[in-house]
């Protein structure tokens, strides 16, 4: 077996064995295939695609490169959520802490902001102190306790799709749905969730504008999750509109604040926001047998909302991870940016559409993402929405 043979079958519309991606994987994260080569295989299967036993290939390949997390003696159910990244998507920063609440384990393993899409990662270490970097054994300490924890892919978890995935984001090879397939469902495969709530995006503002190709991938994350045995539920949510009404991330945590505080709430809370959040609640919460529908679930999570049980939840979970939970119980008296402009409509009418994608790459440049991986976030920068096109 060799590099240039694998790379050549791909090429030709083939179909890898898993021990040849078992060997191409393996060798790729000990340094003994060069990058260009595995660029290559990368660009083959971008043009060709992966038949669904590949893709199984590779996510044992990936799961194999690093630890598995075993949570079998919290004897309690564990389940978690991805989305597929959004602009203004903070439902991860409410499900976590609510969730939990109902005695279901939430191990969540979360991303950085990536192109014009934010990262739930990003948005918390917006708070001053919290830390998502934590060891494995302190991530499996943080679930027995508390019942959640919010950290970032660690070295020792699927290392080779934190390698590639570095790669696919240099070579254009990002928007394949097999290879994102392999991406996500390794990683929620390794941390150890048994049920996952896959929130798969649609529309301009998201990885794959094109509805079928939303509906694809969303099927093979289903396939493949349930082929190792877990659970999973996927929607597919609209995000041709920014979620909610602010894109930044410390407001993106305020705006949750804001939802989760019973004392705080106001009359504006974002509709479209409360809507997919609940709704994922609800499916997490039937993943966790916690409830017979999602529509019985949506209304646990609403009461628990209302009751402040979640907002406890999350000072309990931003405390354990070293954050600073003053300013989370007086979020108005965080940093404030420097400069602020306010851009009226030239004249009256009705908002009919707010395009994402566009706002997603003015968040960039006024600070709220990276343009380059040296880049530096300023956490304070954000965009608020006055009006949605719905109301
Ligand atoms: N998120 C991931 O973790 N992997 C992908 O390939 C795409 C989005």
């Amino acid at each position: 077996m060799n590099a240039v043979e694998i790379i050549k079958k791909k090429r030709n519309g083939g179909v890898l064995s898993d021990t040849e991606i078992q060997y191409f994987i393996a060798n790729y994260v000990k340094g003994k295939i060069p990058d260009y080569q595995k660029s290559a295989l990368l660009m083959a299967i971008y043009f060709v695609g992966l038949t669904n036993e590949e893709t199984l290939g590779f996510v044992n390949a990936f799961i194999n490169s690093g630890k598995k997390v075993d949570l079998s003696h919290i004897k309690k159910p564990k389940v978690d959520k991805h989305s597929t990244g959004g602009v203004g998507d903070k439902t991860s920063i409410i499900l976590a802490p609510l969730i939990a609440c109902f005695d279901v384990v939430v191990p969540m393993m979360s991303g950085r902001g990536l192109g014009h899409t934010g990262g739930t990662l990003d948005k918390l270490e917006s708070i001053p102190g919290f830390n998502v970097h934590l060891t494995i054994p302190q991530f499996i300490k943080n679930l027995e306790t508390l019942g959640v924890c919010m950290i970032g892919q660690t070295d020792d978890l699927t290392p080779a799709d934190k390698k590639i995935y570095a790669l696919r984001d240099v070579t254009a090879t990002v928007e394949n749905t097999g290879l994102i397939t392999a991406s996500i469902t390794s990683k929620k495969i390794a941390e150890g969730s048994e049920g996952i709530v896959y929130d798969v995006k649609a529309g301009n503002g998201s990885t794959l504008p094109d509805l079928e190709k939303s509906r694809e991938l969303a099927d093979k994350l289903l396939r493949t999750s349930r082929d190792f045995g877990q659970q999973a539920i996927a929607v597919l949510t609209d995000m041709s509109s920014p979620l909610g009404y602010t894109i930044g991330n410390w407001h993106e945590i305020y705006e949750c604040i804001e939802i989760m505080n019973p004392e705080l709430k106001t009359n504006s809370l974002s509709s479209d926001l409360m809507e997919v959040t609940l709704y994922l609640a609800g499916a997490m919460l039937m993943l966790g047998d916690k409830c017979s529908s999602i529509e019985d679930g949506i209304k646990m999570s609403q009461d628990k909302l209302n009751s402040g049980d979640c907002f406890d939840k999350f000072l309990k979970l931003v405390e354990i991870q070293g954050g600073n939970i003053d300013v989370i119980k007086n979020p108005h008296s965080y940093r404030k940016a420097e400069y602020t402009d306010y851009i009226e409509a030239s004249e009256d009418g009705f908002v009919t559409a707010l395009d994402a994608l566009t706002f997603g790459l003015v968040a960039v440049t006024l600070g709220c993402g990276r343009k380059t991986i040296e880049d530096k976030i300023d956490y304070s920068a954000a965009i608020f929405l006055e009006k949605k096109s719905w109301g």
